[in-house]
């Protein structure tokens, strides 16, 4: 079987995560506090505060706005659901926006259209490895007074323009669970140029501590409300070793775009995913559409269901494949809360039901992906 994903440890991986077991110091520590280095290098922004999950990253960010019932955050709704939820635990209303379908990022277009006096933010996502559009998301954050929580989970080693993402926001929030470029396990980032939120941020993850002591042997002050987000200097040590290597790491997810790139481009039926000049794409996803004619909401429910079928017949065959993600707007809670409805943000309902993300990880082999493709050429819409 072909999995979906793979994490890829080496030697100098197993030897790093035994160092601080050894020294007997595991919680956040001189690992950590050298992973938030090596990470603002790589990323080129000038403060990373390391945490314990991408979802924390948000929540937490979020939680230093102030934001309450009837303030208003904008989001895509084709992103995992913690982007939706670090708004809604604030008690402020995500407003979802629908989806461009060529770069499954928020629709620029719509996003004023979404704009009212009680609009607070907006979390543009960098979905699948591909940076939204900052520019334009920028422009308008700033002629409506708005935050910009850049939602980076996907994005290391993504860049707009030559800038790596998280550096174009307030705040960018990166994810390291084992599907993305690097792992940790579980374990997130914010990134921020601003030293005063990255203070904050600091404070915010380990209960709300200030810096402030007045004897070495008292407890800190606490200035504020925060969280135990705090990330581990085990995972901070396995974060500083597959930094050490994050170059081959992402060159082996464009080596392996490429390959499908050249392998399904005959499949006319499938949308591959593609990125404008602009944009360096870091296939943390590689997501196709399945596309045999033009989807609408007359016919959305027959493809996705012929979408399925080649998704079975492909985990049948060997090669383990997922929808690309969800759309939030549709999920349960937020769809009865709201009172959402499917037609609202169809993009976004369209790419849940109709996309297709292909096994990517370092160390896939030409064969492997040939074979996927040859499975998937069998099929016949
Ligand atoms: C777009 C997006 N946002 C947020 C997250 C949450 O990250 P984590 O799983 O590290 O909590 C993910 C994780 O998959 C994600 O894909």
């Amino acid at each position: 079987m072909i999995p979906i994903g793979k994490t890829y440890f080496d030697e100098d991986d197993f030897k790093a995560v035994v160092e601080p077991l050894k020294s007997g110091w595991v919680l956040q520590g001189k690992y950590v506090k050298e992973f938030e280095d090596v990470f603002s290098s790589f990323t080129d922004v000038k403060n990373s505060v390391a945490v314990s999950s991408g979802s924390t990253a948000l929540q937490l960010v979020l939680s230093t706005y102030g934001l309450k019932e009837g303030d208003e955050v904008i989001l895509p709704s084709f992103t995992w659901i913690a982007t939706a939820n670090a708004i809604e635990y604030t008690g402020a209303k995500p407003v979802f926006v629908d989806i461009d379908l060529s770069t499954y990022n928020i629709d620029v277009n719509k996003i004023e259209n979404a704009i009212t006096e009680r609009t607070k933010g907006i979390i543009p996502v960098h979905l699948f490895g591909l940076c939204a559009d900052m520019d334009a998301i920028n422009s308008i954050a700033k002629k409506h007074n708005l935050f910009v929580v850049e939602d980076a989970a996907c994005a290391l080693g993504s860049y707009y323009k030559g800038r790596h993402c998280g550096s174009f926001g307030d705040y960018g929030c990166f994810s390291f669970h084992p599907r993305k470029s690097i792992t940790t396990g579980e374990g997130g980032m914010i990134t921020t140029n601003d030293a005063a939120k990255s203070d904050l941020c600091r404070s915010l993850r380990n209960h709300g501590a200030s810096d402030k002591k007045a004897l070495p042997f008292l407890l800190s002050d606490y200035d504020n409300l925060g969280y135990n987000f705090r990330m581990t200097d085990i995972q901070g040590a396995l974060g500083v070793s597959q930094m050490k290597k994050i170059n081959f790491l992402l060159d082996e997810r464009k080596k392996a775009a490429a390959l499908y790139d050249k392998h399904l481009s005959k499949i006319e039926w499938l949308n591959l995913p593609a990125a404008g000049k602009d944009y360096t794409h870091s296939y943390q996803s590689y997501v196709c559409m399945f596309m045999p004619e033009e989807i609408n909401e007359k016919n959305v429910e027959k493809i996705s269901s012929k979408r399925n079928e080649f998704m079975m017949m492909l985990e049948r065959e060997g090669a383990a494949t997922r929808q690309g993600t969800h759309s939030v707007a549709h999920q349960q809670y937020y769809k009865k809360k709201y009172c959402l409805e499917n037609s609202d943000c169809f993009n976004s309902k369209a790419a849940e039901m109709c996309t297709i993300a292909f096994p990517v990880y370092p160390g896939i082999s030409e064969n492997e992906i040939i074979s996927v493709a040859t499975i998937a050429e069998k099929y016949k819409p």
